[in-house]
């Protein structure tokens, strides 16, 4: 299965792409999907009451239905489309938090969340007199049963969660998080950034109060995004963003809103985002998760075993494989990180160094920022080999001036 050659970026540029957690490479026929949707059914859906309107409106609609089906909602009007997962969780910050926190409820999240789930609970929290706690992970970059067990109280009434971290690659226990939190009366938010592109999501299995994931991360186009909720939730919290499409009545001073999934999408909306993403939906079903997970198991896995023969780099992941995605974050010992990875692009190599949208992981892990290698199911071992080479070279340039 040369799953490369669906991919036009890899005829045109010799590299080893992995930086798949950063976005993925799109596949010919989410391209073609796009450039289809505009030869063929471009206008302003829900607005239009000509034939082509009502075409884009279908098109639209339809992605609905199929990404209901494809993470088991319950129902099409808990799937609301977003900018991003990021512009997802800012929405239930604001819709759900700002009017559900008192004074002294806490909100918990992890210590390895990304500033989006993150820095909006900060403000929310600034506002509402509530709390912010954390969770920290042990030594193997996991969070315990009994770190979770003591964070999650009776006074949460929010746990935002990341599935999987975008910096270690950790899987966290979302089940054990979502059935703990629920016992203690509060709702659960899984962003769902990382893990969607790699693994089965039921959120019915999972019972998660609200699911958020981007689209680009998932072979689909950059600026598409879901807000999954349950309904019953989503109903009762107030839109986030106002005008277009989401309103019912609108008089000179009071307005209702659109019910439910358009209550939630104001403006109009990217429509050449959501068709793409409908592909690459598509797409991800026709390989299938149990492929996806056998490639990535094989690549990351020889990855690691080849990362782990170079003596002089630090590795930040667990060594419990079965709690571990296709993220491997990395460092030279005393060696800039963003040296390193300009090294490894002078090689044709493409890895992410910074923090990682991570900050407060960073300090907690007492770095300031590591280089991420991160894969997904069209990367092979001759990707892995390309990285261990110029990880090589650049240590050989670098290695006289190592001050440790
Ligand atoms: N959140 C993306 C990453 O981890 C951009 O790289």
């Amino acid at each position: 299965m040369d799953i490369k050659k669906d991919f036009p970026i890899f005829n045109n540029r010799n590299i080893a792409y992995l930086d798949s957690g950063a976005t993925t490479q799109k596949p010919i026929q989410v391209i073609n999907a796009i450039n289809e949707f505009y030869e063929k059914y471009n206008a302003n859906p829900h607005r239009g009451a000509y034939s082509l309107s009502i075409e884009a409106t279908e098109v639209y609609e339809n992605t609905r239905d199929k990404i209901a089906e494809f993470i088991n909602a319950k129902s099409r009007e808990e799937i609301i489309f977003s900018k991003n997962a990021t512009e997802s969780l800012n929405l239930l910050a604001y819709s759900y938090g700002l009017e559900n926190l008192k004074q002294d409820d806490e909100v918990v999240i992890s210590i390895m969340e990304h500033h989006s789930n993150l820095v909006p609970w900060q403000k929310v929290c600034e506002k509402t007199g509530s709390k912010l706690n954390y969770m920290y992970i042990n030594d193997e970059f996991e969070l315990t049963d009994e770190e979770i067990e003591s964070k999650i109280t009776n006074k949460t009434k929010i746990v935002g969660i990341t599935h999987v971290s975008n910096v270690l690659g950790t899987i966290n226990n979302i089940d054990k998080i979502i059935k703990y939190a629920h016992k203690k009366g509060a709702i659960v938010i899984v962003d769902g950034s990382q893990s969607i592109p790699h693994m089965k999501i039921d959120v019915q299995k999972l019972d998660a109060d609200f699911f958020v994931f981007s689209g680009h991360k998932m072979l689909a186009p950059l600026g598409i995004g879901v807000l999954y909720g349950k309904k019953e939730l989503l109903n009762k919290m107030t839109p986030f963003l106002m005008g277009g499409d989401m309103i019912e009545y609108v008089y000179e001073q009071k307005t209702t809103f659109a019910p439910l999934p358009n209550k939630f999408e104001a403006g109009t909306q990217n429509v050449e985002g959501v068709v793409g993403l409908g592909a690459a939906i598509d797409y991800i079903k026709n390989v299938g998760y149990d492929k996806i997970k056998e490639i990535e198991d094989e690549v990351v896995s020889y990855a690691i075993e080849s990362l782990k023969k170079l003596d002089y780099l630090d590795l930040y992941l667990t060594p419990n494989k079965e709690n571990h995605s296709s993220v491997i974050s990395f460092n030279i010992k005393g060696v800039h990180p963003h040296d390193v990875a300009s090294i490894l692009d002078s090689e044709g190599v493409c890895v992410r160094s910074g923090n990682h949208c991570a900050q407060p992981l960073m300090r907690f892990l007492g770095i300031d920022s590591t280089c991420r290698a991160s894969f997904y199911f069209y990367n092979n071992k001759q990707d892995v080999d390309k990285l261990v080479n110029a990880i090589e070279k650049a240590y050989g340039m670098f290695k006289k001036y190592i001050k440790l």
